[in-house]
């Protein structure tokens, strides 16, 4: 299921953020003593953020927003997806299942808009994941020290 963030999702939270498998591509962990010290109540509770709910607990969060300047100029403004997971949640499919939802839900609310992503080429699961989401590549830059790709899937690419 995907829903809006509850105090109850706080530790998940933290788990998330501070866990080396799920920030090896993305510039590492935080420490979990200030996560501890700096997440609010209700984590992350904004428009476009969704908490992905497996039999009433949190596996993972899907992101929906406009890019900022962290890609190419091609890419700003755009609308951008983002995927985390706990690594117990990894290999089941669920990733796929929940964003394939999210936009699902992104194309029925913005109808006719593309939708961007980026992640490290090296990031073997979220290039699989990708791809099975039905984005393809515009280019491959070079950014944070690594070869970063640049997909896109276009609106009529449905795959839910
Ligand atoms: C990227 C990430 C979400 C991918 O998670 P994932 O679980 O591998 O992705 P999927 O949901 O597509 O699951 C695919 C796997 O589930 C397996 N699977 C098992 N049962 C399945 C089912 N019923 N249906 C579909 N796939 C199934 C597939 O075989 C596949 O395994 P494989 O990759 O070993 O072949 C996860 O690795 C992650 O959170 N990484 C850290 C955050 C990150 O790097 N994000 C990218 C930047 S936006």
């Amino acid at each position: 299921m995907l829903r809006e963030s509850e105090a109850r999702d706080r530790a998940a939270f933290i788990d998330l953020l501070a866990s080396p498998e799920v920030g090896t591509y993305l510039g590492g962990p935080r420490p979990r003593d200030e996560l501890e010290r700096e997440m609010p109540e209700v984590p992350d509770r904004r428009p476009g953020h969704f908490v992905v709910d497996l039999d009433g607990a949190m596996i993972g969060q899907i992101i929906l927003r406009r890019a900022t300047g962290h890609g190419p100029p091609a890419a700003a403004g755009e609308p951008e997806l983002g995927y985390l997971f706990l690594p117990e949640a990894w290999g089941f499919g669920y990733a796929a299942e929940a964003c394939a939802a999210a936009l699902g839900w992104f194309a029925d609310a913005l109808p006719g808009e593309p939708v961007v992503l980026f992640t490290q080429t090296a990031n073997a699961r979220s290039m699989r994941l990708a791809a099975k989401l039905g984005f393809t590549e515009v280019e491959r830059f070079e950014a944070y020290g690594a070869e970063q790709w640049f997909g896109m899937r276009s609106p009529a690419t449905r795959s839910d």
